[in-house]
């Protein structure tokens, strides 16, 4: 099988090239990423020399490069991974959200649909469906109520691969999942942010009063469940992906000072993040049932070695936080 993968430099990317070239002795993997602030070669120097994986710098909205890649390449199957990924970002500024996350996914769609592309697997999110209240939890029949600028874009992108299946025919799916967390996510997301301030004797910036929740799952488990939908999802269809792990963030946080034996003095409440979802929880006995998925990391366990990743590859995340990021950092922080 040949995959297309975008986006394959960044968090959830990098863990699945890994993933799927480890797994299968007979993939080859193409991975097509821009390089944004959120790409980093370095997550894939594991791989770099690897037979059956080639990376190319580009954009999922560069209609003439993917078409002459798809060829190059003889592709059988797309994994849309690439986004503009950070709500706060998205609050800041939409326009590279609209360009990146409705007009690449557009211009894949558009090409797979010609190149008589084998399978599409859309790697959407959680988010789509909105926020709920103290109970209940997103089903694949839960209506798509997007509250941030992030989260309508990646509706957007789920409508239109909705409506290439049923009006072209087009072997599309989709996913989405809830929070992912584990080795090589970006320090501006709440997990690795937290930890590398804590590290840093920095204060740990918590939005509001700390009580939303989210539904943690590992990276690792999300890579197995992407997994089973491209080989064996229904078309036309949606899985939802979650680690029935509901926390409040303020719980998380006061797990991974202990983890790290640091103080709890280090937390500050600052101003809340604007239209800030209160909960998510997934319900995923669709692709459990359906495709015989289960999560394998117990949250703690989890957190524990993602929190020892972080530790021992201190070097990976302060080159990050010690460039461009630092001028990101300092305009979304401060006065807050
Ligand atoms: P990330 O921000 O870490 O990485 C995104 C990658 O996409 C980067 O390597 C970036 O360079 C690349 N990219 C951005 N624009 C591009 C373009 N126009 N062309 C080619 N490449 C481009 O993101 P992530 O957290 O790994 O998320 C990956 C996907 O999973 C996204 O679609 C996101 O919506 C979805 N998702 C993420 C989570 C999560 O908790 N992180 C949960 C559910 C779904
Ligand atoms: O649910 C899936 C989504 O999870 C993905 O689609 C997104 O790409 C991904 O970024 C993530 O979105 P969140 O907004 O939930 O993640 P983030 O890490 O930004 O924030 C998690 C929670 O922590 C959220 O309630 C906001 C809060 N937070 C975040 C930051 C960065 C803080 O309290 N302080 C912070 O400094």
């Amino acid at each position: 099988m040949n995959i297309l993968l975008s986006g394959g430099a960044g968090f959830i990317g990098s863990n699945l090239v890994m993933y799927l070239l480890k797994k299968y002795p007979d993939i080859r993997i193409l991975n097509l990423d821009k390089l944004t602030y959120a790409g980093n070669l370095e997550n894939l120097e594991s791989v770099n020399n690897h037979p059956r994986y080639h990376f190319e710098r580009g954009d999922i909205c560069d209609r003439r490069l993917v078409e002459q890649l798809l060829g190059k390449h003889s592709i059988d199957a797309i994994i849309n991974v690439a986004a503009e990924t950070h709500v706060d970002r998205s609050i800041v500024g939409s326009a590279e959200f609209i360009q990146t996350n409705i007009v690449g996914t557009h211009v894949l769609l558009e090409l797979a649909r010609e190149k008589n592309i084998a399978k599409f697997v859309q790697i959407s999110t959680d988010e789509v469906y909105g926020s709920l209240g103290p109970t209940g939890k997103f089903t694949e029949e839960t209506p798509i109520h997007p509250n941030s600028p992030y989260a309508a874009s990646k509706a957007s992108a789920d409508n239109f691969v909705l409506a290439y299946h049923h009006t072209y025919g087009l072997p599309a799916v989709i996913t989405r999942c809830s929070n992912n967390y584990g080795p090589f996510q970006f320090p501006e997301k709440l997990i690795p942010l937290m930890i590398a301030n804590a590290l840093n004797g920095k204060p740990l910036p918590v939005y509001g009063d700390g009580m939303n929740v989210r539904d943690w799952l590992h990276v690792a488990d999300h890579c197995s469940a992407i997994d089973a939908v491209v080989r064996r999802g229904r078309v036309g269809e949606v899985y939802n992906i979650g680690g029935n792990n509901e926390k409040p963030n303020l719980e998380l946080i006061k797990l991974l000072l202990k983890l790290l034996g640091k103080s709890e003095s280090l937390i500050t409440f600052v101003k809340d993040r604007p239209g800030h979802d209160r909960r998510y929880a997934i319900d995923s006995s669709k692709i459990q049932r359906e495709l015989g998925w289960t999560p394998s990391f117990t949250f703690e366990q989890g957190m524990k070695e993602t929190v020892e990743w972080y530790v021992q590859n201190r070097k990976w995340w302060e080159r990050i936080i010690s460039g461009q990021y630092k001028e990101y950092y300092a305009s979304m922080y401060a006065g807050r």
